[in-house]
């Protein structure tokens, strides 16, 4: 069955935007966890633009899904990582200007960093999975490097239209039937959304999806009624 992971970072963008206490992310957790999901993700960037150290410790203790973080692999981010223990880490390239992330791990460039991270991750108890593009030569190293997972990086696929959204998809299907030949496990994420999920939906061999954007931006237009509905019926009054 293919499994759901809720990245709840843009919950936390909506708070940081203004500095509130509200929406609280672990708020949001639940209502994932009661809507069915079967993970949550947080992106822990370095910049702290959205999700903050106190709200991956308070979702790794109320425990209300099995906790998948984000992070690029920088020293601080790492001993925090082997600290709190989640139950998944998914190592991602990080710049500080960019939207979102940008493009998949250079695995390849990158082995002896990457190494050290992967074995301290796992002497945790740590499952680690590596952020890539479809790239052969990259999925070729996530193996070597005896990663048990890779996600891969759907963004092309999903920001491209006609010829170019079938190659991309393409190259997504052939990446995953690479790397389950591998005995990698196959993760995806990065701009689904319902109009490109039919697509997605074609790739073999999928363990999880990771969204977020697309469900927190759903979620401001599901929940709007029910919102200015609850406004209005307090400034009623009692
Ligand atoms: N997976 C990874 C590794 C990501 O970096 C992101 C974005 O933080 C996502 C999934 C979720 O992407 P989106 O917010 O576009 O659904």
């Amino acid at each position: 069955m293919l499994r759901l992971g809720v990245n709840i970072d843009h919950v936390a963008t909506l708070r940081e935007a203004r500095k509130t206490t509200y929406p609280d992310p672990l708020d949001a957790a639940r209502l994932c966890r009661d809507a069915g999901a079967h993970g949550l993700t947080v992106h822990l960037r370095e910049d702290r633009r959205h999700i903050q150290d106190d709200d991956v410790r308070r979702l790794k203790q109320a425990d209300i899904l099995p906790l998948n973080l984000e992070m690029g692999n920088h020293p601080e981010i790492v001993d925090f990582a082997v600290q709190l223990r989640p139950d998944e880490v998914c190592l991602v390239p990080e710049k500080r200007a960019e939207l979102t992330t940008e493009g998949g791990l250079d695995v390849a460039g990158q082995k002896a960093g990457l190494q050290a991270t992967l074995t301290r991750m796992q002497h945790a108890g740590i499952v680690v999975s590596l952020f890539i593009d479809p790239d052969p030569a990259q999925i070729e190293a996530a193996s070597e490097l005896g990663a048990p997972y890779i996600e891969l990086h759907t963004g092309s696929y999903c920001d491209s239209f006609g010829v170019a959204a079938d190659h991309e998809l393409d190259r997504l299907k052939r990446g995953a039937e690479l790397a389950h030949r591998l005995g990698l496990k196959v993760n995806a994420g990065h701009g689904i959304h319902l109009g490109n999920l039919p697509g997605i939906l074609q790739i073999p061999h999928l363990d999880t999806l990771n969204i977020g954007h697309s469900l927190v931006a759903r979620a401001v237009l599901v929940g709007m009624r029910a919102a200015v509905e609850e406004m209005l019926q307090a400034m009623a009054g009692p």
